[in-house]
């Protein structure tokens, strides 16, 4: 079964890059909950394509239509299903049969026989994750009640590093048009994509994302661990390649005594010297900011000349591959990583046990 993610909280996607439209279904909106839409329309707009040099030049203005799932206003509590017609599809740019390196052409054709909409990526396609976002936003507004607020940076792209800064820095930053702390490094990061791009080539990158005022105690052992669900959730993010929580790999060079995060009390509450876990202890929330960062690979579709196979002939073929697309998927991410962490953050709220 594709398409479907949560357990209390729960989204289902649907669509294809060029078919009519695309859209979610959201199950577990509280009765009686009230969209602010106009949050909704600015984090679309994040994530949008057509916004400038670093984006694919596709126009897409995502706006959406409610079918269900809402009454007056309000949340009914049944399911609210939003649609976001494609209208701006060029699909004379794909062609049938030759595979693109790093894509998900050739698997899907092996999945389903070939009957897979190979157009744009069909379902696999980046364009899937506006209804993510969409979902996401709506998740955002139920967690700001709690005082939860989640964002994000673009932390690198192709080596180039922003520099650190601290979780209040971060949430300041997802909001700019190139969402990193020092503006410096943000100009170094535009000129490595540009750079990619007039190569006929693309890069990668690294989003960084905290949650701020998650309260203790959210997540499960074991399987729905808060890092299991959040980790499932960000590799379900078309590109991306890795996931780590707090320090994360970087963990494992160091003794225990750097890694630990001592506690100590400060005006009769817990409080911890350092966050190297991320804000989870055996995959519960401690209070403190959640940190997490995803790898995001190199957008697959480039022009430069590549071997791959065409799949109608059974030759292997040079292919250079037109068409519009992203040269570093990383920005356009920043929103889709910020969206999938409040989903999953939404989905153990329902489900915590204290
Ligand atoms: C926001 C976003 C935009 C993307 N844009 C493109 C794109 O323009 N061209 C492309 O080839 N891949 C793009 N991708 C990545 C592909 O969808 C992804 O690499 C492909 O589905 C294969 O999946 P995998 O990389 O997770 O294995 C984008 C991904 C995201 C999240």
């Amino acid at each position: 079964m594709s398409g479907n993610w949560g357990c209390r909280f729960k989204i289902s996607l649907f669509g294809e890059s060029h078919g009519p439209a695309i859209g979610v279904v959201i199950d577990g909106l509280p009765p009686g909950f009230v969209p602010d839409w106009d949050g909704v329309r600015a984090e679309m707009a994040r994530r949008a394509p057509g916004t400038g040099p670093l984006a694919t030049p596709r126009g897409e203005s995502d706006e959406w239509e409610v079918l269900s799932g809402l009454f007056e206003g309000a949340a009914t509590g049944a399911p609210l299903c939003a649609v976001i017609r494609n209208t701006d599809a060029r699909s004379q740019d794909y062609v049938r049969g030759v595979m693109r390196p790093g894509h998900a052409d050739m698997t899907a054709f092996i999945k389903y026989g070939g009957y897979a909409d190979y157009r744009g990526g069909g379902h696999f396609s980046g364009r899937l994750t506006a209804p993510i976002v969409f979902a996401g936003a709506l998740a955002r507004q139920i967690l700001r009640g709690d005082g939860i607020r989640i964002g994000a940076r673009i932390l690198s792209v192709r080596g180039v590093r922003d520099i650190d800064a601290a979780p209040e820095d971060i949430l300041a930053a997802s909001g700019r048009e190139l969402p990193v702390c020092s503006a410096g490094r943000g100009e170094l990061m535009r000129a490595e994509i540009e750079a990619a791009r007039a190569r006929g080539d693309s890069v990668g990158g690294i989003v960084e994302c905290v949650a701020l005022g998650v309260p203790p105690g959210w997540g499960e052992p074991f399987f729905r661990s808060l890092e299991s669900a959040a980790a499932e959730m960000m590799f379900s993010i078309p590109a991306v390649k890795g996931v780590e929580f707090g320090d994360g790999f970087a963990l494992s060079d160091k003794l225990g005594s750097e890694s630990n995060d001592e506690m100590y009390m400060r005006g009769g509450q817990v409080a911890y010297k350092t966050n190297h876990g991320g804000g989870v202890a055996g995959g519960i929330s401690n209070g403190q900011p959640i940190v997490l960062r995803v790898a995001v690979k190199p957008t697959p579709t480039i022009s430069k000349r590549q071997t791959t196979v065409d799949i109608r002939s059974g030759e292997t073929v040079e292919h250079s591959f037109t068409g519009r697309h992203d040269p570093c998927v990383a920005p356009r991410a920043v929103p889709v990583v910020e969206a999938g962490l409040a989903l999953c953050l939404l989905d153990l709220k329902k489900e915590r046990s204290i």
